[in-house]
């Protein structure tokens, strides 16, 4: 008993398969403890027994009755326990294949895992789409269908507490739906290794009221209004090309862009790293690795490389502490 608490301390928390907040995540604790019951019996019903001959009832029997006992409790006995097993994780596993879109909103999410982040879109059923990164919402008690890609190594999408894993093959499209049944914020982490920050590849998987995903989604489908907050943040970023990689919807609108922004300047449009259009109201940054403040945005920008070793993104270290605090003071105004 002292020797499982331990490990029973596991059995919750933001990222357990045994503390499911999804419909998924559900069917295969439920195996999970189907078969952790069903092997504990047997292993108490082979124990008695062997202290039982041992023990108590210490006779030979004859070479008949030793081929019959081993021919129930060696072939009869396991074979219908494996094949009782067999037949019930068959019978889940049809509610773990993906299902079409007309079962839930209508929304989805395509992720496309790349070393080592995460590129969201949620496509809605108007046909407009919502681009986001290294973090996933989803409305609660509506299911979701995920198309998952990957731009480079074999990833894997996990969210434990919400349902099984998928892998992210590059070259492929596969499918995973997830039905949230708990509001919560959950972790989901790349479970495929991938290169030298696979441990760090995680995302917060934010399960909500349907209404407030809705409200949230057509927030998110306008630019963030701290994109054109006067700020020496987005001259920096601008300066030091970080639009490059990243997008921040708004730049592009050149004529709104405040003075003192060169016009015709290329806007951050690009798409080797995270979007950042509403990168201030993400929980974390980095993929799951840092909570999300100014202090973290301004050490990840500078430091890079040494916190999330293998990252595409270069560090910045010739950048002040000024400069660093002004460019992670604008991102975080990107709410
Ligand atoms: Cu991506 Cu491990």
């Amino acid at each position: 008993m002292a020797a499982t608490a331990p490990a029973l301390a596991s059995c919750s928390g933001v990222q357990s398969t045994l503390d499911p907040g999804g419909a998924e995540a559900t069917q295969i604790a439920t195996l999970f403890w189907v078969m952790t019951a069903g092997g504990f019996l047997i292993w108490a019903f082979v124990v008695a027994l062997s202290l039982y001959a041992s023990q108590w009832k210490r006779k030979s029997i004859s070479e008949r009755g030793a081929g019959r006992i081993i021919f129930w409790g060696g072939v009869v006995f396991p074979v219908t326990v494996l094949t009782a097993l067999l037949a019930y994780a068959l019978w889940l596993m049809p509610w773990l294949r993906p299902f079409g879109a007309e079962e839930g909103t209508g929304v989805r999410v395509e992720v496309v895992g790349s070393q080592f982040w995460w590129h969201v879109v949620y496509r809605r059923p108007d046909g407009t789409s919502v681009v986001s990164a290294n973090e996933i919402r989803l409305p609660v008690g509506e299911r979701v269908e995920f198309s998952l890609e990957s731009a480079d190594m074999i990833h894997s999408f996990w969210i434990p507490s919400l349902g099984g894993k998928m892998d992210m093959i590059p070259g492929r499209t596969n499918r995973l739906s997830l039905l949230a049944t708990r509001p919560g914020t959950y972790r989901g982490q790349c479970a495929e290794f991938c290169g030298i920050s696979h441990a760090y590849m995680a995302f917060p998987a934010i399960a909500m009221e349907p209404a407030d995903f809705e409200a949230w989604l057509e927030q998110r489908s306008r630019p963030s209004a701290g994109v054109w907050a006067p700020s020496a943040g987005h001259d920096l970023f601008m300066r030091e090309g970080c639009g490059t990689c990243h997008s921040v919807d708004g730049t592009e609108a050149g004529g709104t862009q405040p003075a003192g922004i060169a016009l015709g300047r290329t806007p951050a449009a690009g798409i080797a790293g995270p979007d950042l259009s509403h990168v201030g109201s993400r929980l974390t940054i980095g993929a799951g690795l840092l909570a999300n403040d100014e202090e973290a945005l301004a050490r990840f920008i500078a430091h890079s490389a040494s916190i999330k070793p293998g990252s595409q993104m270069p560090a910045y270290p010739g950048l002040s502490p000024d400069e660093l605090r002004a460019i992670a003071a604008w991102l975080k105004g990107l709410q």
